[in-house]
């Protein structure tokens, strides 16, 4: 099958011609930049993370002043691309990195590992793009490509499937040229070998693929089991004063938009009037139900019923309870992106 084949060659020999090497953080593959651009793109299309890529950087131009910086002001620049935790880990990283490695990300699969949101693929990412070591990578582009390669039966969520996959992404290493070629394997699955449309016509591996020779390239991976996920339903307090601020909250760390502004929420059955005058002792002036939203996150659908309610603040909704806010001020706190243009439309 594969013997007479070299795997690495001739992806090397696509990538030259073929990769993508105009890439933000490609242009000085710094391991702060690798670091970043990776964990950026863990869940998030290339197309969308550029900008939100380059904007970091310009606010956070190297691992330290990242580490000294607020919390929130992470959390304002991370705001729109999701899955919070990672921006968290991010700064959790930094910090750690500063105060114990002396501001330099370490150079070992182990050490890389025990930080917080850096898993095996990501740690090897870092070591080979930035590093120049020999270490593989299976994210989900990687993933794709073996799977099809190798014609590999299952879903890489189990353990076993994903072991075997590690183990092919091992094994077809070349001894030369790594960074080229762990970012020609995420080139090749981002670009020819995608998820409902691979281009099997272009694409170096066909020969030999065994997902191709038996006709179905799109049968591989296999699938995740589906599952219906349940819905939940929330109120959001939309609280505006004479002035037209609006009144938020940080949420916990713990829990969905986890240290992210957003607007106070109260459950089924409560009445919005009551509930104002009893936590704020707000008055309530009039009061109207908007447009319900939608958020999809991976566990369940969020469904948003958002009621606008004019009040006059009566020198209460004190620090302890959230802040007004004048809406094109909001724009510069951490917020969820279903809140982002909610306060968007509001404007
Ligand atoms: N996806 C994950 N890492 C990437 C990288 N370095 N370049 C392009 N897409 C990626």
């Amino acid at each position: 099958m594969a013997k007479t084949f070299n795997f690495a060659q001739a992806l090397l020999d696509w990538y030259d011609q073929h990769g993508r090497k105009d890439l933000p953080w490609q242009q000085k593959p710094t391991p702060y930049h690798v670091w970043l651009s990776e964990i950026m793109l863990q869940q998030t299309q290339v197309s969308t993370v550029i900008d939100y890529y380059q904007r970091f950087i310009r606010h956070f131009p190297d691992i330290e002043t990242l580490a000294a910086a607020k919390q929130d002001a992470v959390l304002a620049q991370w705001s729109g691309l999701g899955y919070y935790a990672r921006a968290r880990n991010l700064h959790k990283t930094a910090h750690l990195v500063v105060n114990e490695f002396n501001g330099h990300m370490p150079a070992s699969l182990e050490t890389l590992m025990e930080l917080p949101g850096i898993g095996r693929s990501t740690a090897g990412a870092i070591l080979t793009l930035a590093y120049h070591q020999r270490f593989p990578i299976l994210d989900g582009n990687v993933k794709r490509v073996l799977a099809r390669f190798f014609a590999v039966e299952g879903w890489p969520g189990i353990k076993q499937v994903e072991n075997r996959l590690w183990q092919y992404a091992e094994e077809l290493l070349p001894e030369q040229r790594i960074a080229n070629y762990i970012q020609a394997q995420m080139d090749l699955g981002a670009t020819l070998c995608t998820r409902s449309k691979p281009d099997c016509q272009r694409c170096p591996m066909q020969t030999h693929c065994q997902a191709y020779a038996l006709g179905q390239p799109g049968a591989y991976p296999g699938k995740k089991p589906k599952k219906n996920i349940p819905t939940r339903q929330t109120h959001w307090l939309v609280m505006q004063n004479e002035v037209g601020e609006v009144l938020l909250e940080q949420r916990p760390q713990q829990g969905i938009w986890g240290g992210l502004w957003s607007f106070p929420e109260m459950r089924d059955g409560e009445v919005a009037r009551q509930y104002c005058q009893q936590r704020w002792q707000l008055q309530i002036h009039s009061q109207r139900a908007l447009s319900p939203l939608q958020h999809v996150f991976t566990h369940f659908r969020l469904e948003i019923y958002p009621t606008l309610l004019q009040c006059s603040v009566n020198g209460v909704a004190d620090k302890d309870y959230g802040n007004w806010y004048r809406i094109k001020d909001t724009f510069e706190l951490g917020l969820p992106a279903p809140v982002k243009s909610f306060l968007k439309s509001l404007n």
